[in-house]
């Protein structure tokens, strides 16, 4: 790994990753999780104020050594136990059936393979569990579409490995979920960059 993903890279997401406009969606995710939550992709812990009382414990993992130690910067005052490991969602180190929420915010975008993310977010929650997400992908409209097909391939060089046109929906449900209270729609910015996918997916 370069300078730039080691040192440069991670730093920038921290800062773009505080944009205010995902505030609202950080708000809401945070305030559905409850119990056990597991936090895959958990970058510099943005989410950790928006949660409630009823969260007792939060798991963050994230493969990159510098985001981790931004997140592991965060523990004091927490009113929940609060760990980060360093890691890949493809592999959790983690046992069957243990969390009662699976938050992914702004990070199935970047995974090197999303749907072996999402089947192993499915084996580590529990048969009630609840996977929350909000994520930005592909857009409906086709001249959007036709920006974020031909950005990609530069964009996820530059950007950690993003990928704009990812269904984000379409991926939740072939990794064994039932989506329940899906919304959609574009933030201010960039449309290629900006349809925001948000909702819960449940156990089938
Ligand atoms: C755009 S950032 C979002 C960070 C955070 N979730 C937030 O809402 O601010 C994408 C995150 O996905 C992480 N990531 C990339 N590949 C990953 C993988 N295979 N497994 C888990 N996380 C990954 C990156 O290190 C980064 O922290």
């Amino acid at each position: 790994m370069g300078i730039y993903d080691r040192l440069i890279l991670p730093r920038l997401l921290a800062c773009a990753m505080r944009n205010q406009a995902l505030v609202p969606l950080r708000q809401r995710l945070g305030a559905a999780a409850s119990g056990r939550v597991l936090e895959i992709g958990i970058g510099s812990a943005l989410n950790l104020p928006f949660y409630g009382p009823g969260v007792s414990e939060v798991v963050g993992i994230d493969p990159s050594p510098a985001l981790v130690a931004m997140a592991r910067d965060r523990q004091p005052g927490l009113a929940f136990a609060f760990q980060v490991v360093e890691g890949a969602g493809e592999s959790l180190p983690l046992d069957d059936n243990s969390f009662d929420t699976v938050l992914t915010t702004w990070s199935l975008c970047s995974v090197g393979d999303p749907i072996q993310v999402l089947r192993e977010a499915r084996r580590v929650l529990r048969p009630n569990g609840q996977l929350l997400f909000a994520e930005h992908g592909q857009a409906p409209d086709a001249g959007v579409r036709w920006w974020q097909d031909r950005l990609t391939p530069t964009w996820k060089r530059i950007a950690g490995g993003c990928h704009l046109n990812r269904c984000i929906d379409g991926l939740i449900a072939a990794a064994g979920f039932r989506l329940d209270g899906l919304q959609t729609g574009y933030l201010p910015g960039p449309k290629p960059m900006t349809f925001m996918y948000e909702g819960r997916g449940r156990p089938e």
